[in-house]
């Protein structure tokens, strides 16, 4: 039998939390999942993106997650509020570095022992924020908006 992801109660409260290990599991994904995007060849335009230590950048991510999850919300409590497009809207991420940056997150999440379940749901949801970065970083102009236009060869954009 398929399981819904409706059925899993991911989302609410703090199940999500939980079922990615609190801190503990979320620190080892992050790790996992900056270690690919440090050494495959796939993510080295989004890798000259981030300073050449990570450890903060890790530490950021593990933190945001776990708010974000409907756990403690370390981001907040260590760095203040935080809007995930506003932060990236500076940065050149177009289709091919948000999939890089999905890429990595997937093979991270795949390795991990969360239940099934709840990698689809994970990697679902991530997405979304990931999604939304890309069309943030469209409208400030750092990439040619047409590319993104569902009929590309269409009418000229005058
Ligand atoms: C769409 C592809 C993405 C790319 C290419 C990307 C890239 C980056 C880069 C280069 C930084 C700066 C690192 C630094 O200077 O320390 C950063 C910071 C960050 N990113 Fe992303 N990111 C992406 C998606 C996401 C998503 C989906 C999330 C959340 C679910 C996220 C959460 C964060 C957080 C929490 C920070 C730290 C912000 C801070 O400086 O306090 N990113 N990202």
């Amino acid at each position: 039998m398929t399981i819904s992801i409706n059925d899993t109660g991911y989302g609410i409260e703090d199940n999500s939390y939980k079922a990615a290990g609190g801190i503990e599991g979320l620190t080892k994904l992050v790790d996992t999942f900056y270690h690919y995007v440090d050494t495959l060849p796939d993510a080295s335009i989004i890798r000259v993106m981030y300073p050449k230590d990570l450890t903060i950048s890790k530490q950021k991510l593990a933190y945001f997650l776990s708010g974000w999850l409907g756990g403690p919300r370390l981001y907040k409590e260590h760095y203040g509020s935080i809007s995930i497009p506003g932060i990236h809207s500076h940065m050149k991420i177009g289709t091919q570095e948000r999939d890089a940056w999905l890429f990595c997150m997937k093979k991270a999440v795949d390795e991990q022992t969360f239940a099934d379940s709840f990698k689809t749901y994970l990697l679902e949801q991530l997405f979304i924020p990931a999604e939304r970065i890309r069309q943030t970083c469209a409208l400030r102009g750092s990439e040619d908006v047409s590319d993104h236009r569902p009929h590309k060869g269409g009418d000229p954009v005058i």
